[in-house]
């Protein structure tokens, strides 16, 4: 099928009738839905250049911290599909329906990023409806290179203001809205009342954001990614953004597996994995259930 701009997508369905949806522009999952048919990622309902919402992949920059484009070129390309993919790993045993995607380095690119690597995204769905996003970035040949990395997952949520997240409490992070200055987190759990544009660093593999109206708690669980971006654009910011309603903010947060403070340098022949799994869970359940996952 199609995309709304033309280009092919992928629908992953899960027995019970859980769904994904991934766009090869990109390489960026643009809905994902529980077995109520309920949508679970947020998208802008703004008339997209390229969709605002979903997961989009920034690689091999994050932000505007070196010479190319803000968060990379990665979510501006369009990928290809493996048709014939490697079996499915350990790691990978839960799912039932993947796909994999492929973006290698066109002629172009590598006038502004000269470095050849390959990346290949799997995206699978899992019976229960979890949906996970595995990265494997390969140098090729050539000399050895340093990227950054995010998935950017905007969230789905009821309003912004009765929701916290777990996981994040007591840790560094660097505050892009102070030019990028190190503070350390105080609070209980994070909750919001304005504008933030954090990167937690030395991060643990599993955080929680808890969404107390609609009952519903995400579990993020990652690896190979220390490194969580906060980020929600709250009422100025949204005003600006030219593919985002002005009240958008209010249902969404974006909370991404990333490596950004410590860039991976990857060898000739070397690969790097960074890998996350998304699940949601009742909140009735959850606080106990979480802590028991983090072993508290
Ligand atoms: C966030 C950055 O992750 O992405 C913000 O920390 C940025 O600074 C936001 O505004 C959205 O970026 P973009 O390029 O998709 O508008």
């Amino acid at each position: 099928t199609k995309d709304w701009n033309g280009v092919d997508k992928i629908v992953l369905r899960s027995p019970r009738g859980a769904s994904a949806r991934v766009s090869l522009h990109g390489g960026q999952v643009t809905s994902w839905r529980n077995e109520q048919g309920e949508e679970l990622l947020f998208t802008s309902s703004k008339p997209p250049k390229a969709v605002r919402g979903g997961i989009p992949i920034c690689f091999p920059q994050f932000g505007n911290c070196g010479s190319l484009e803000q968060h990379g070129f990665a979510r501006n390309k369009i990928w290809t599909i493996d048709e014939n993919p490697p079996p499915l790993g350990p790691n990978d045993s839960h799912a039932k329906s993947f796909i994999d995607l492929l973006l290698k380095p066109s002629e172009e690119d590598l006038k502004c990023w000269p470095h050849s690597f390959e990346f290949r995204l799997r995206v699978s769905l899992a019976a229960d409806g979890s949906l996970a996003l595995i990265s494997r970035i390969r140098n090729v040949n050539g000399k050895r290179f340093s990227f950054s990395f995010a998935y950017h997952t905007y969230l789905s949520v009821s309003d912004i203001s009765e929701v916290r997240i777990e996981g994040l409490e007591t840790l560094d992070y660097l505050d892009n809205l102070c030019q990028k200055e190190r503070f350390t987190e105080q609070g209980d759990a994070i909750t919001f009342e304005s504008e933030v544009d954090r990167v937690y660093l030395s991060t643990p593999n599993v955080v929680a954001v808890l969404d107390h109206e609609r009952k519903r708690t995400y579990v993020i669980r990652k690896d190979g990614l220390p490194d969580v971006v906060v980020w929600n654009p709250w009422e100025k910011k949204s005003k600006s953004m030219v593919d985002f309603g002005d009240d958008e903010y209010k249902q969404m947060l974006c909370v991404d597996g990333a490596v950004i403070e410590k860039p991976v340098t990857l060898k000739p022949g070397e690969e790097w994995t960074g890998r996350v799994e998304l699940s949601v869970v009742a909140s009735t359940l959850c606080s106990e259930q979480f802590d028991v996952q983090r072993g508290m």
